[in-house]
């Protein structure tokens, strides 16, 4: 009976589902960590149990509201004891489609991800792990969970449970089916306006936004995975840059190092791959529900998507690093307020609010 109910649920979910995935590729799902709808229930109470924080205030929906399409409406993130951190919370709605997570893409997986904010000093707070489990341990509807999502006695349950339920349910979040998808994928030619249409024009051709916001034949995520340096937040690293660079040859960890936190947050994806190429590139966001995300950019320096188009247009902020595909585009006022009105197209539907 009980697998009966649970099949009927997850039937019903995937149908759901069906309608709103317009414009998107399919969710795959790792080979060890099959989704089942009771552990999906599972990682959702555990991305919004405030129990897992020192302050006991503090879950992953704190800095990832589902009414905001799962940010915070902040520049830079605040975890316990209202510390601000020195990042913009990212959307988590088809993280499942990204091959990195964070802005510079230091995790490859939902799962190895998700263990990180825990034991941030500034977001959750926790000293060690195993204070999570602490929590779990002492609730008996968690055990019960984890015995029959896993197989596993309390004993047994460890992160890696916790992080495969938690990355289970970030990928049910999935939103498609914008007015943008039904315009462009399934031909309704009234779906967007006029400036609308003239504005998705100019995203994929005058203004060169598609190079990286990437658009498919048959889906489009908005993100080609790929990082770039297009000069957001890099005044601190500027004047230290050419004797970083000398110190990096010969050493790059004492290099990073010497630097001020600061400095090496600016480094960007130099971090994880002390390639030269990568500093102060991030990682190109999906532009997905983009209306509901302000601010914008990895430090939310940029508070509007007119701000965000102006930027652009200038050809961003030079700086030795800078990627060739951003330069002054010459847009005229009308091409400007097109372009924003297209990006306010691509809200769809959005994963349920509580
Ligand atoms: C204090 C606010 C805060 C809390 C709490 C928090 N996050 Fe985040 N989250 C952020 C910020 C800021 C980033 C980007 C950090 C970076 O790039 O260095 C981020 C990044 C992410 C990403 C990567 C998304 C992408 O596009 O790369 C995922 C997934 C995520 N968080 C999930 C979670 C989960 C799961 C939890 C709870 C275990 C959580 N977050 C708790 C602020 C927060
Ligand atoms: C060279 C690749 C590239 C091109 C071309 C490009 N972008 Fe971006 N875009 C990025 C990257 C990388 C980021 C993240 C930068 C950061 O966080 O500092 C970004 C960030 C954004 C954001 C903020 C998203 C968020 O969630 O904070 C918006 C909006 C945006 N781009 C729109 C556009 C538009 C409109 C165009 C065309 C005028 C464009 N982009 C052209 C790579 C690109």
């Amino acid at each position: 009976m009980k697998a009966l109910l649970v099949f009927l649920l997850f039937s019903y979910m995937t149908a759901v589902n069906a309608e709103n995935t317009l414009g998107l590729p399919p969710v795959t799902f790792p080979k060890n960590n099959p989704q089942s709808p009771e552990k999906i229930a599972l990682g959702e109470k555990l991305f919004n149990d405030i129990r897992f924080s020192t302050t006991q205030n503090i879950s992953c929906a704190s800095c990832h509201v589902s009414h905001l399409a799962f940010t915070d409406g902040k520049s830079l993130a605040t975890g316990i004891n209202g510390l601000t951190g020195m990042r913009n919370s990212p959307t988590l709605i088809n993280s499942a489609f990204l091959t990195s997570y964070f802005h510079d893409g230091r995790r490859p997986s939902l799962e190895s991800q998700s263990k990180d904010p825990l034991t941030n000093p500034i977001e959750h707070g926790l000293g060690h792990h195993s204070e999570v489990l602490k929590v779990i341990l002492a609730d008996h509807s968690y055990i019960a969970s984890f015995l029959s999502v896993f197989g596993i006695n309390a004993k047994n349950i460890n992160l890696d449970h916790v992080a495969m339920a938690i990355a289970s349910y970030e990928r049910t979040l999935i939103s498609g089916n914008s007015r943008f998808d039904k315009y462009h994928f399934d031909r309704q030619k009234t779906a967007l306006s006029f400036s609308e249409a003239r504005g998705l024009r100019i995203f994929r051709r005058k203004a060169n936004c598609a190079n990286c916001h990437e658009i498919s034949w048959d889906n489009a995520l908005f993100t080609d995975n790929r990082f770039y340096n297009i000069g957001i937040g890099f005044d601190e690293l500027r004047i230290t840059l050419p004797s970083f660079l000398i110190q990096a040859k010969a050493n790059v960890s004492e290099a990073i190092h010497n630097l001020n936190t600061v400095q090496k947050e600016q480094l960007g994806r130099f971090i994880v791959t002390h390639k030269p190429k990568d500093i102060g590139a991030y990682k190109t966001p999906t532009l997905r529900n983009i209306s509901l995300t302000a601010p914008y950019m990895h430090d939310g320096s940029l508070k509007t998507l007119r701000d965000v188009v102006e930027y652009y247009d200038k050809g961003g902020k030079p700086n030795a690093y800078l990627n060739p595909a951003i330069f002054p585009l010459h847009l005229t006022a009308q091409e400007k307020e097109d372009l924003i009105a297209f990006l306010g197209t691509l809200t769809g539907y959005l994963p349920d609010s509580h």
